[in-house]
């Protein structure tokens, strides 16, 4: 069957892209990956021969480049542009934000979405997908769950730099290319490049490989969502109508993904009771969010409802290290930068 519809994901090669692009191919989209390849291309290998696949190696802190490789496919391979862009292409999280700095940190997340957005319009995409993040909220101020119309109170460089690139795209909701904007809550699970430097992923790999917690603010919540959920969660985005989500912002995750760290750690002692846990209540002047979300406007407008739990996204994990299924996890590839802050 002809793919009807061509969606440009930059950061493709990622965790969330990798996946979303083989759901997009499974689904008969064309898919144009671009990405630099921060932590290698391996995730996509199992594409390449796709005939609905593209990858184009290029960085979109430059200038012209998502428009350069639409054209030089169009001009080789005859594609149409595409209709959409996902943008997931970021410095992504507190601690990498933090080891690159301000002004780099700035330019990938600020200035790079500024840039894919005006040549997503001007090449006639019609809508704009962009990742942005729940840790924007920072804090719950009255202690009750967050909303998309709850103020922002930014703990980090990393949230500083989506707040600006939301506002931005906010300021767009005229032009031809409507911007939807998705605040993920914290991914867990696997993906063709599978992160060990989020929460979930991290305790299930220490109390692999160390039989071992240490485990800060036991009792602050987060707010938590699998990996391939996310994936469907775009995808709804991609498909509805105009009006559900021009200028919209979503939270994206479900009410019972609001965890405490404490209820993690049980649900990782299920599957591995061997692990000896500690617990430390010190203020270290680390990422300190203590907070729940709510998701009834992801729910009420998208109908989107959430198809996996924290429990199943340890098993994955659990299944893809006991079975060698990813032989070295402590590997710079599957993290953003060397530590993690809980
Ligand atoms: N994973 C999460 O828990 C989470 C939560 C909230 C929001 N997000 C957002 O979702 C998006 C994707 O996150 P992820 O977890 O898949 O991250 P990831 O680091 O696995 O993927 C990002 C990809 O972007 C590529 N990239 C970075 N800068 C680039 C540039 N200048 N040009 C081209 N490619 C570039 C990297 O090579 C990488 O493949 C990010 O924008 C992130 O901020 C993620």
């Amino acid at each position: 069957m002809k793919a009807e519809r061509h969606v440009l994901i930059t950061g493709g090669a990622g965790y969330i892209g990798s996946l979303l692009t083989s759901e997009l191919l499974r689904n008969n989209y064309r898919v144009t990956v671009v990405d630099n390849l921060l932590f290698g291309g391996e995730s996509l290998l199992g594409f390449l021969h796709h005939p609905n696949f593209h990858f184009a190696k290029a960085d979109v802190t430059e200038p012209h480049k998502i428009k350069d490789v639409v054209r030089d496919h169009s001009a080789s391979d005859n594609w149409p542009k595409p209709d959409a862009v996902v943008h997931l292409a970021a410095i992504v999280g507190f601690p990498a934000c933090q080891a690159v700095g301000k002004q780099v940190a700035w330019k990938y997340n600020v200035e790079a979405t500024k840039m894919v957005f005006e040549q997503a319009s001007a090449l006639g995409a019609e809508r704009f997908v962009f990742s942005s993040t729940y840790s924007n909220y920072g804090l719950s101020p009255d202690g009750k769950p967050v909303t998309e119309e709850s103020p922002l109170t930014p703990q980090s460089l990393y949230a500083e730099t989506k707040i600006a690139a939301e506002q931005f795209l906010l300021a767009q909701k005229d032009a031809a290319c409507s911007p939807l904007l998705f605040r993920f809550a914290t991914l867990y699970g696997i993906s063709p490049r599978t992160r060990f430097d989020l929460i979930i992923n991290q305790f299930v790999l220490d109390a692999f490989t160390k039989r071992q917690l240490l485990i800060y603010q036991r009792g602050y919540s987060r707010s938590f969502i699998h990996v391939r959920d996310t994936v469907r969660g775009i995808m709804m985005g991609l498909e509805a109508p105009q009006p559900k989500i021009r200028g919209q912002i979503y939270n994206l995750g479900s009410d019972d993904g609001n965890y405490t760290k404490d209820q993690i750690v049980k649900l990782v002692l299920r599957r591995m009771p061997e692990t000896e846990v500690e617990y430390k209540d010190l203020t270290f002047g680390g990422d300190m969010r203590d907070i729940t979300v709510s998701f009834a406007k992801v729910k009420r407008e998208l109908g989107f409802e959430t198809t996996l739990n924290a429990d199943d996204g340890i098993r994955d994990l659990l299944f893809a290290l006991k079975t060698g299924l990813i032989r070295n996890p402590l590997d710079e590839r599957y993290r953003n930068a060397q530590f993690i802050v809980q």
